[in-house]
């Protein structure tokens, strides 16, 4: 942290940790576009003598928001993360700074609208695709009040203009504001539930189709399966191509479980290998898992609508923490038992953490197969893990490639 920073920020920054994401002495735990949204709600909670029951903090990363809001003297902020894992680091922070006065959640669904006409003031970190800017618009109109600020900002690099058309759509109008460090804000003046968008009057059955999108069901290696899956979640509902390179390459290969063996989709999704898995092993259990609560929710979504519930269970957790038994612990027999580990591990993520981000959950496979498991993982050839695969997890070999992607199977 330069100088001039330390003195822009909140004393609680200086001592937040991204843990149980990864670390390493490049990556903070907060940046830029956390010091303006902060800044510009701040000014307007004191402006406008907002409580923090007022305020709802959407997608915070590490606590940076929500501790600098609770630091400032605001009790009773809300703050929504779907992530699993910066839920946790939220929370350790706060625990190791002994900060309190807020309530966490992992979906606005879980949100009630407080009340005197709902939340005043939202300070929103920004996805990246524009679906998703536009599904939690939606979700957040319910929940706002007439004349609520929405400050919404993110990385230049990651915010596009589209997403001003969502928010106009949904929310109301929209004002960028001067950037700074290579992050902007923007200043959405909502309307509420009495809002009529600038596209006309809001259309409930448009905002149904981008809350509960239809299944689509598709035929992959053998199976016909349905996909249930919103902007939230990594493929929508639909069939990702790796993943689909992936099944058809098991089959080919010839790829079981053995008899009661447990199949571990890790990273699930909209959940298409856990429900293919089980549609295609019916006798076997599948533990489906993902940092992303929405996209556990699809997960089971999808299992039921392919007719296969009581065959998958499906968790949120950090990579499938809960399927790695404590060292020291005796594990049970079905924690011993080696797994069948399916993954399609995330790449799509920012420059420095990409190669990070698909490592710990290769890492992860290799923990929750045990010793005399497998793990078959799809990877987009150009990041080469087989050489990883080998030294860090064991024995490798290549069930299929195309232009894209590869797959292999490592014995662990
Ligand atoms: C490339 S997608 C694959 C999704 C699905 N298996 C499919 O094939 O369509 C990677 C998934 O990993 C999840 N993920 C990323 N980091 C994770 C972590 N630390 N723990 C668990 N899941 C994680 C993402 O939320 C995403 O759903």
């Amino acid at each position: 942290m330069t100088g001039s920073d330390a003195a822009q920020v909140p004393a609680s920054w200086t001592h937040l940790r991204r843990w149980p994401d990864i670390e390493s002495p490049e990556l903070r735990a907060w940046d830029a576009t956390d010091q303006l949204l902060l800044q510009h709600g701040l000014q307007q909670a004191a402006t406008e003598g907002l409580c923090g029951e007022h305020v709802l903090v959407l997608g915070d990363r590490y606590g940076a928001l929500t501790l600098g809001l609770v630091e400032a003297g605001l009790r009773g902020v809300v703050s929504v993360q779907d992530s699993v894992a910066l839920l946790t680091a939220l929370k350790a922070n706060a625990d190791e700074l002994g900060m309190a006065g807020f309530s966490t959640f992992s979906s606005l669904d879980e949100v009630r609208r407080p009340a005197g006409g709902g939340f005043g003031l939202v300070l929103w970190q920004l996805p990246r695709s524009v679906a998703e800017v536009e599904y939690w618009a939606v979700a957040l109109r319910g929940l706002v009040a007439d004349g609520a600020t929405v400050w919404a900002g993110g990385r230049d690099k990651h915010m596009t203009p589209a997403m001003n058309k969502p928010l106009e759509r949904w929310l109301g109008p929209v004002q960028p504001q001067r950037g700074r460090k290579k992050s902007r804000v923007l200043k959405v003046s909502a309307g509420g539930s009495s809002l009529v968008s600038v596209a006309g009057p809001i259309d409930s059955d448009a905002a149904s189709r981008v809350l509960y999108p239809e299944p689509r069901t598709v035929l992959v290696a053998g199976n016909r399966i349905t996909l249930h899956g919103d902007a939230r979640v990594f493929g929508q509902n639909r069939l990702d191509p790796g993943t689909a390179f992936m099944l058809e390459k098991i089959a080919e290969n010839d790829i079981d479980p053995e008899p009661g063996q447990r199949v571990v989709d890790l990273g699930c999704g909209n959940g298409t290998v856990a429900v293919w898995a089980a549609r295609r092993w019916p006798d076997i259990r599948v533990d489906a898992t993902d940092d992303s609560a929405a996209a556990v929710a699809a997960t089971a979504a999808s299992a039921r609508a392919s007719g296969v519930a009581e065959q998958v269970r499906a968790v949120t957790a950090d990579a499938g923490e809960h399927l790695i038994p404590p060292l020291g612990e005796q594990p049970s027999h079905a924690e011993v038992s080696p797994r069948l580990v399916l993954v399609n591990p995330p790449f799509h993520q920012g420059a420095v953490v990409e190669r990070a981000v698909g490592e710990k959950l290769l890492f992860a496979a290799r923990e929750i197969a045990g010793r005399g498991g497998r793990v078959i993982a799809v990877w987009n050839s150009h990041l080469r893990y087989r050489a990883f695969l080998r030294e860090n997890i064991g024995q490798t070999r290549q069930l299929g490639r195309d232009a894209t992607f590869t797959v292999t199977e490592t014995k662990v």
